[in-house]
């Protein structure tokens, strides 16, 4: 079954084909970064301008990497949301017009199933897993039965952990998005600044970044004021030392708690190499731990193709063309 994957949810446009949920054929990426760093973050007007100029390049060179024709097509899978609106509803157009042109089924699909799901191109999907969802708009705790079966267990109360990660970088001077600079500098120091780590006293599996991060900008600030030197290289160690170890022994204590063998980790922030060696320092085999490659970490249209093959198959209602772009979707 061949499905082309569309996402265009924040800053990249991207367009992909996916054999039978596995076999990527052609993954294009068209990334805004350079476009939104002078403005240290996402313009939202100028990122849905910039996928309106890339979308059909970006189709084109997904059939041509591929070599594939929009004939061979099964499923067109489109991210419907949660994103920025102006985003979403460039994608879902595309599709939408692809899908009307060729005659093909089309669904619309949750984008972090998407993250989720980038996890079944190079590794088997093993339930019930425990997914760590770890993106610039999401940290979650996600309890996974079988396929598209999603609990939500535990959720950041402020700031997502990615987001902490771009703040952090910005008081510090690094470019947006800062959370690659937070994490290549921090394997650059060491975790000698007192920072706080959040484990919250509730017994909830909740997570909260805003008080960590704003003790990192309050001591750049008196530091500052004082006229001390700041270490960057163990500040971003530091930052992280605390961000991981909440991060990684929440992720143990549930899947304990839930007897649960297989863990997952998504979204954008897991591409951060600091988490992954700690998920595996603390792991003493006691999981299956499934991180994707960090080409599949960030935004890309394979972990949409992937996903919109599992979603088919659990369940294979389609959508159609009154399909629509949501800026805000839970996940179901
Ligand atoms: O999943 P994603 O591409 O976009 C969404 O938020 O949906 O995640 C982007 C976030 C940004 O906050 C970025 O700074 C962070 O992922 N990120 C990282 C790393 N690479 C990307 N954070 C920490 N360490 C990294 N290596």
């Amino acid at each position: 079954m061949l499905v082309l994957g569309v996402e265009s949810s924040c800053d990249e446009t991207s367009v992909a084909i996916v054999r039978d949920g596995k076999e990527v054929l052609s993954n294009v990426i068209n990334s805004q970064i350079k476009i939104h760093e002078k403005f240290g973050g996402v313009v939202p007007e100028v990122a849905s301008r910039n996928h309106v100029y890339q979308v059909s390049m970006v189709f084109e060179q997904a059939f041509k990497d591929a070599n594939v024709k929009p004939e061979d097509i099964d499923l067109v899978a489109v991210t419907k949301g949660p994103g920025l609106i102006g985003s979403l509803l460039v994608g879902v157009n595309a599709a939408k017009t692809f899908a009307l042109m060729y005659n093909k089924p089309i669904i619309g699909v949750h984008h972090l199933a998407g993250h989720i799901y980038a996890n079944a191109i190079e590794h088997d999907m093993k339930f019930p897993c425990i997914a760590l969802l770890v993106s610039g708009g999401n940290t979650e705790l996600i309890y996974m039965e079988d396929h598209f079966k999603f609990e939500i267990i535990g959720e950041t109360l402020d700031d997502a952990v990615g987001e902490a990660y771009d703040k952090v970088a910005r008081v510090v001077g690094l470019p947006y998005p800062g959370g690659p600079h937070v994490d290549r500098l921090a394997h650059l120091g060491s975790d000698t600044y007192p920072l706080p780590r959040v484990y919250l006293e509730d017994g909830s599996f909740n997570f909260s970044f805003s008080g960590l991060k704003s003790a990192v900008i309050n001591l750049h600030h008196n530091a500052m004021q004082r006229g001390e030197e700041i270490r960057i290289n163990d500040l971003c160690a530091s930052f992280q030392a605390s961000v991981t170890e909440v991060l990684v022994r929440k992720t143990f204590k549930l899947a304990e708690k839930m007897n649960v063998k297989n863990i997952i980790v998504a979204g954008g922030v897991s591409a951060n190499k600091g988490l992954k060696e700690r998920f595996m320092a603390e792991n003493e085999g006691r999981f299956n731990i499934s991180i994707p490659s960090i080409k599949y970490c960030t935004d890309n249209a394979a972990m949409i193709g992937v996903a919109g093959f599992y979603q088919y198959k659990t369940n294979p209602k389609l959508d159609d063309l009154t399909l629509n772009a949501t800026a805000s979707l839970e996940l179901e």
